[in-house]
């Protein structure tokens, strides 16, 4: 397996180009099941993720081409020559969950694998399965599969309540929402600038949706849906990611396409930790306010509050702030998993359960560490760019999954950095 080395060196300054979201992507690209027209993505994200989910539309009979390097990607589904996604598929990638919703909204019929827990949390996909079981949908859980079926004459619209916000949930229902019968209300939806994406895709596309971005989606249901051309929306979690560079690192880095409003709250934290941020037409600019990072306290929410996906990012930062930092994740259950790594490179972090205590120290040091998860490998990389001596990060593929081109974007503004490839074994 592929190892990226990492030689902290002092400040980073210049520009990082920010890609299109990868969750944006992943739920946009299921949207090609809900027409028989053509469906183009633009702004795509070239990442292990989205070729998963290229090969589980393509098992299901959708043709996917990527156009321009992967920036484009033409999707088109006919006629779906199977209804099922196979475990063997779903298993790589939980966001696989979504092809349920429209191929049930357009075909009636779908057998999805369920995706079981992994390295961050249980994460079910109860709320997925209850929101569909609203609009008429009959599930059996079978052999580790949902077979689902929906009524005679298809889904129909109904008041759905979610007793806790899910990103994918709200996802799924939308998506089906768009072919069903009548109206649907989407109550304690997720309010994330993914779902706002989605939603515009979906208008584009002749659906009716109103107020996502709010609590209450409504969305009136239409007999078809057509072919649409759709920006992906900038990733908001690489953005935060590349914003953390020159916060540890000191320097000066411009985001390119970073919007403030993708990650209002991260910036106030950010701005209480010392560290400030400017908007212009190009993107964010992001620096330290006079050389030191304070300690802050954050807690994880669902949209417009900070961000689980970036918490792990945001803590190889307090490791050395000045005074301790608390930070409480409240949406997964396992999300701390960085910190006996970055503790290996020196870091002083308690963990209690949800909450872990940095204090901050001097300096890191480098190490052989080692990723467990997308979010908790960049973290260490960070960590990495600030920490004297080497850090060798093994298991990059979870790095592959989310970030294109991370070695090349940091060394672009003068990180020392390199992905070492793996030796073939002799005799190869
Ligand atoms: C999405 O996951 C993202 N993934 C995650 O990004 C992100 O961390 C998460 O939202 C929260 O922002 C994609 O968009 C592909 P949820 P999702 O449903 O939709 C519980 C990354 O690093 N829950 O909002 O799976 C769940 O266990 C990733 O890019 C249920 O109990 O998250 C969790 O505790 C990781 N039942 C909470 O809700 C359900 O049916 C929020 O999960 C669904 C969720």
């Amino acid at each position: 397996m592929d190892t990226i080395l990492v030689r902290g060196n002092g400040p980073l300054n210049g520009e990082i180009e920010i890609a299109g979201a990868k969750n944006a992507c992943l739920t946009l690209m299921p949207a090609t099941l809900l027409t028989d027209e053509p469906l183009t993505l633009t702004n795509a994200p070239r990442l292990s993720d989205i070729r998963t989910m290229t090969e589980l539309l393509r098992s299901l009979g959708a043709e996917v081409a990527d156009l321009q390097d992967g920036r484009v990607l033409a999707l088109s589904s006919h006629a779906l020559s199977s209804h099922r996604a196979d475990y063997d598929i779903v298993r790589k990638m939980r966001a696989s969950i979504l092809v349920l919703g429209p191929m049930l909204a357009r075909d009636g019929q779908a057998i999805v694998s369920l995706p079981g827990g992994c390295a961050i949390g249980a994460r079910p996909v109860d709320l997925h399965l209850r929101a569909l079981e609203a609009m008429g949908a009959e599930l059996d859980l079978r052999d580790g599969y949902v077979h689902a079926k929906a009524p005679m004459g298809g889904l129909r619209g109904a008041v759905i309540e979610f007793p806790l916000v899910s990103v994918g949930a709200t996802e799924n229902a939308l998506l089906a929402a768009t072919l069903a019968r009548g109206t649907t209300v989407l109550k304690n939806a997720a309010r994330e600038p993914e779902i706002v994406d989605l939603a515009r895709c979906l208008r584009r596309m002749g659906a009716q949706i109103e107020g996502e971005g709010t609590g209450t989606i409504t969305i009136q249901g239409v007999d078809r849906l057509s072919g649409a051309t759709h920006p992906v929306v900038t990733d908001r979690i690489e953005l935060g990611t590349y914003m953390l560079a020159p916060a540890i690192c000191g320097g000066e880095v411009t985001c390119l396409g970073g919007r403030i409003e993708l990650v209002e709250s991260f910036c106030e934290t950010l701005d209480q930790a010392g560290i400030s941020v400017t908007e212009s037409d190009r993107g964010l600019t992001v620096s330290r306010k006079n050389g030191r990072v304070n300690a802050v306290n954050v807690v994880t929410e669902p949209f417009p509050g900070f961000p689980t996906d970036l918490q792990a990012q945001m803590m190889a930062l307090l490791c050395t702030a000045d005074g301790v930092s608390e930070l409480e994740e409240t949406i997964f259950e396992n999300r701390f998993m960085h910190a006996p790594e970055l503790a290996r490179m020196g870091a002083r972090i308690e963990v209690h359960g949800g909450h872990a205590r940095v204090t901050g120290v001097d300096r890191l040091r480098g190490a052989p560490v080692m990723a467990t998860d997308l979010r908790a490998s960049v973290s260490l990389i960070l960590a990495g760019l600030a920490a004297e001596g080497e850090t060798i990060v093994s298991r990059v593929y979870h790095l592959d999954r989310g970030y294109e081109k991370v070695v090349r974007k940091l060394r672009g503004v003068g990180a020392d950095i390199e992905r070492i490839k793996e030796q073939p074994a002799h005799g190869e």
